[in-house]
């Protein structure tokens, strides 16, 4: 059984891994790590989270372009210079195709509760992207529980269409960030945390 403070430790070194080992991640592990994410709380247990899993170099580097012509479009409207566009879309490309997976987690809202005000659809619409989210820190903690390091990359919620088109996946699959898997090439140190009084009123 694993002590408590075993757990703290645990949760406490996890980091965001960019940079991974050429080594593939084997399919059976990869159904863990999702298995394992499958097992967050979601709300009214309906489990919106689905998971399209690339580990086809080719794949991922056509959904790379994909993408990149779109993230193009949007940091030239952002009016960054051509050479800074340019070192973006590089970095962004080179980090996609050195991880060995890459999953997209999606929300799906077909199976959530249908109100006729915007302003409940809207909180219905919260409550299953935090559910997914769930999924997706669970994903990230699994990853470190077998060794593996990962980042979330939150690109692909700007490119949502783009993103279902490369993939051929279904309209209801809305895409909210990517996950790069693999076993790190190095651990990154802590990044510094917000002193708790900061983010925190106790009342008691
Ligand atoms: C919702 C979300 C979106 C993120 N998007 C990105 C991203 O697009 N690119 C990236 O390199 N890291 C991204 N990250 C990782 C954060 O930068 C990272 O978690 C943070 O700097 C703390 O570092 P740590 O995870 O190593 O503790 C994201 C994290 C979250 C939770």
């Amino acid at each position: 059984m694993t002590r408590t403070t075993d757990l703290h430790t645990f949760l406490r070194t996890r980091r965001s891994i960019r940079r991974f080992k050429p080594d593939p991640v084997p399919d059976s592990v990869i159904q863990t790590l999702i298995h394992t994410a499958a097992f967050a709380p979601s709300a009214h247990n309906r489990q919106p989270w689905r998971f399209v899993i690339i580990s086809n170099p080719d794949a991922k580097s056509r959904l790379s372009q994909r993408m990149s012509a779109e993230f193009q479009r949007d940091l030239e409207k952002d009016k960054l210079s051509p050479e800074d566009i340019q070192k973006k879309l590089k970095r962004s490309h080179e980090r996609m195709t050195g991880a060995p997976v890459v999953i997209i987690l999606c929300v799906d809202m077909s199976e959530m509760d249908e109100y006729p005000d915007t302003r409940r659809k809207k909180a219905e619409y919260i409550i299953a992207t935090q559910s997914t989210a769930n999924a997706g820190m669970q994903l990230l903690l699994a990853a470190h529980a077998e060794g593996l390091g990962g980042v979330w990359v939150c690109s692909p919620i700007f490119a949502q269409e783009t993103v279902q088109n490369a993939l051929e996946i279904p309209q209801t699959w809305e895409p909210q960030a990517m996950f790069l898997l693999g076993y790190p090439e190095n651990q990154p140190s802590l990044r510094e945390r917000k002193p708790i009084e900061e983010v925190t009123k106790f009342i008691k």
